[in-house]
Parts: structure tokens; sequence; C-alpha cells
């Protein structure tokens, strides 16, 4: 049997989204959120969904879901866009690595090997070839990698979508409200400490971002570790016609074209704790980084700058289902890749909810595997 009251701690696209379908499923689901849901490193993130681009030899486990993920991506965004009436610009043009001498050419060659190694649906390209593809691209791009199918989509839009089809199915959203502690008894999860009040509920699911590990209640045994990565991004403004319409990785940045004209540059990462400053040297090199493959953003104004704190466990990898605790499930350290991970983990954990079951994709992410 399913449980009848479920509290969802922090809404960012991880509570929200399994908010959505758990209340879609006619479960009493709150959600608390201690600032406004969504503005974590959900609203800092770039949006871009890359399981291709970014894979690495040692995580096959991490590449299995990504992919599942994006597989997923199409139809979970109708379903969103649909329940929410909302639309996320999803978008579908593509991703090119890019390198601009020998070392990043090396780099790239060494990528490309691994990404083959995997199987993925990757093509080298020459900067002529690139080029014809992004005209704006610098002459100085001597290579790229195309991965056709890493696509990307507005993680701010989407978690407007989440927020709205949250309450459209009667899911309640406590903002400005703090989880302070988890009660445990017995092992077992019983409720929540809310500013001065006790909630008790049948299930919790920690979904705190990279502020998980502080939620007090936790046997050191439980606790996740989880840590603050920090992300600094700059957004420019494109005149239409954009200058740019595939996501760039280049050596020192990347940058994602959105739909609203948007051109968004990033991200530092940064080991400074819960610190958010923009620094001076932060934006720098994004830009140097940005500029060197697209010089015309010489030209364009700056829209925003801002940074976030992404969610990294111990492994970088994200703490997904039950733990030793009963009636505690998390779902929490996704990192660099939230928001690409968000429709599985959504589909995993509310199938863990209602069902007790999930898939074998995320057996490898239980927290027992710091034990
Ligand atoms: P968050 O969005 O941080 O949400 C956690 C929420 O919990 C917060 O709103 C917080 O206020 C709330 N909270 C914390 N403690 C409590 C408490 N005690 N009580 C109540 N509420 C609480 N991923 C991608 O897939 N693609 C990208 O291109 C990408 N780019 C990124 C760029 C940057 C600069 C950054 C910072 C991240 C990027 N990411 C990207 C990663 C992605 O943003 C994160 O992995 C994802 O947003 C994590 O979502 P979350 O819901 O776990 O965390
Ligand atoms: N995945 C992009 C970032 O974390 O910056």
């Amino acid at each position: 049997m399913p449980p009848k009251e479920v509290a969802v701690i922090g809404g960012g696209v991880i509570g929200l989204s399994i908010g959505w379908q758990l209340a879609k499923n006619s479960l009493g689901v709150t959600i608390y959120e201690r600032d406004w849901a969504g503005r974590g490193a959900s609203w800092a993130a770039a949006g871009m969904l890359s399981p291709r681009t970014e894979v690495n030899m040692q995580e096959n486990d991490l590449l299995q879901l990504g992919l599942a993920s994006a597989e997923l991506y199409p139809e979970w965004v109708d379903e969103l866009e649909s329940d929410s009436q909302i639309s996320v610009d999803y978008r579908t043009h593509g991703t090119l690595m890019v390198a601009l001498n020998r070392d990043d050419q090396a780099e790239l060659e060494h990528h490309y090997a691994v990404q083959l190694a995997h199987d993925l649906p990757v093509e080298w390209l020459t900067g002529v070839e690139a080029r014809e593809i992004e005209p704006y691209l610098s002459p100085r791009v001597t290579s790229a990698v195309s991965c056709k199918s890493d696509f990307q989509v507005n993680n701010r839009l989407m978690v407007q979508a989440l927020i709205q089809a949250f309450k459209k199915f009667g899911g309640n959203l406590r903002e400005q409200t703090s989880v302070r502690k988890i009660e445990i008894q017995n092992e077992e999860a019983v409720g929540i400490q809310v500013q001065e009040d006790f909630i008790e509920t049948d299930l919790i699911i920690l979904s705190a971002g990279c502020w998980s590990s502080q939620v007090d209640g936790l046997p050191d045994w439980v606790r996740p570790p989880v840590r603050p990565v920090k992300g600094q991004m700059i957004a420019l403004r494109m005149e239409a016609p954009p200058i740019l319409q595939h996501v760039i990785y280049a050596p020192d940045a990347y940058l994602a074209p959105k739909g609203d004209g948007r051109l968004l540059i990033g991200a530092t990462c940064e080991e400074q704790g819960f610190d958010t400053k923009i620094t001076a040297g932060g934006i720098f090199e994004l830009l140097r980084g940005a500029w060197e493959v697209l010089p015309s953003i010489y030209e364009l104004p700056i829209d925003e700058t801002w940074a976030g704190l992404r969610p990294g466990s111990r492994d970088n990898a994200p703490i997904l289902g039950k733990t030793q605790i009963k009636n505690l499930i998390m779902a929490t350290g996704h990192y660099r890749q939230g928001i690409l991970l968000t429709p599985v983990t959504c589909r995993e954990i509310s199938a863990l909810v209602m069902t007790d079951q999930t898939s074998n994709l995320i057996a490898p992410f239980m927290l027992k595997r710091f034990a």
C-alpha cells in the first residue's frame, strides 16, 4: 500500500518533479521549501542535457542513468507542458565540443575515443565542417565532435512548469518553510520539525540539494555526503537572428543559446563552501573562454550574472532510493546533471513510493554504497 501523506524536503527540480507525479497519483504531498521553490541549483543551471558529451570512462552506471533520462525527456516534456500549460523550450539542435589548438585537439581525440568505446552516436568534424554548422565559430576552431542527440531545456521555465503541475493535482507547496529536523524513532522516520511544529507523516523524501546533509536528526551513517560546488554563470542577450543554435562545449567554457535570445555561458566549478559571490576572475575566465570560440559575443549586452551551488556527493553521483531508515527516501546529489536526471529520478522514485519497485538503473546509486 502506498503511503497516504508524503513530506518532500526541498522544492528544486528533484523534489518538485517527484511531488508532481505523486500528487498526480492522488497521494497527499507537501513540499517544504525554505526559500522560494526552484531558486536553488535548479534556477542556476544551464539546462544542458548532455549524457554523451559529458561521458567519463569511469562512470558507466551514471552514463546509463543519463541516457535513460535523455530518452524519457520528449515524453516527459509533453506531459509536463500539458499539465502545466507552460512551454519549457526543449531544444533539439544538438551539441558541439570544439578544440582550438593542438593540446585541446589531443584531449578531444581522447574524449572522442571514450565516446566511441561506449558506442555513442558522435561524429568527428574538421574546423571547416564545424563552421558550416555554426558559421560564427572562430576560424581558430581546429576540430569538433558533434553529439547530435544531446539537447537542452530552459531549466527556469521547467521549474515554473513543475510548480504549476504540482499544484494542479492538489500538491501543497509550503515556501519560506524550513525543515529543521527529521524525527527518527527506532530506525523509522516518523515526522519532521518545521519551525516550532512537529508534523507527523508516513514517508519523507529528502531532496534538499546541497543542503541535504544539514537537516538535523539523521544519524551520521544516514547523513548523505553531499557538498556545495559553486558555479558562476553569465547570460548575454542575442538579437534575432541568433548567432548560435547548438550548445557548444569549449575548452574553458560552455555556451547554451536559449529560445528567448539569452546566451548562457558557464560555468566555474569551485569548492568554496556555501559562498555564492560573483568574482571578477570567474566572469573574466568565462567570457574569455566563450570569446575564444565565438568572438562575436564581444558586442553582446550582458543580461545577468549569478552563481549556484551544485549538490555534489562524495563520488559525484546521485544518491537515490531507500535508506537504512524506514520511511526515509533520498533523491539528492545530482551534481552537474540534475536537470538531465530529473525525468529518470522522478520516474524511479515515484515508482518506489507507489509500488515499492524500481528498475535496476538506480541500484548503483543507493546511499549504502558509502557505508
Ligand atoms: P536544488 O535546486 O538546489 O533544490 C534544493 C532545494 O532545497 C532548494 O530550493 C533549497 O532552498 C531547499 N532546501 C534546502 N534545505 C532545506 C530545508 N531544510 N527545508 C526546506 N527546504 C530546503 N544540470 C544539468 O543537468 N545540466 C546543466 O546544464 C547544469 N548546469 C548547471 C550549472 C550550474 C552553474 C549549476 C550550479 C548547476 C548545474 N546543473 C546542471 C546541476 C543541476 O542544477 C542540479 O543538479 C539540480 O538542479 C539539483 O536539483 P535539486 O532539486 O536537487 O537541488
Ligand atoms: N553541467 C554543467 C555544469 O554543472 O556546469
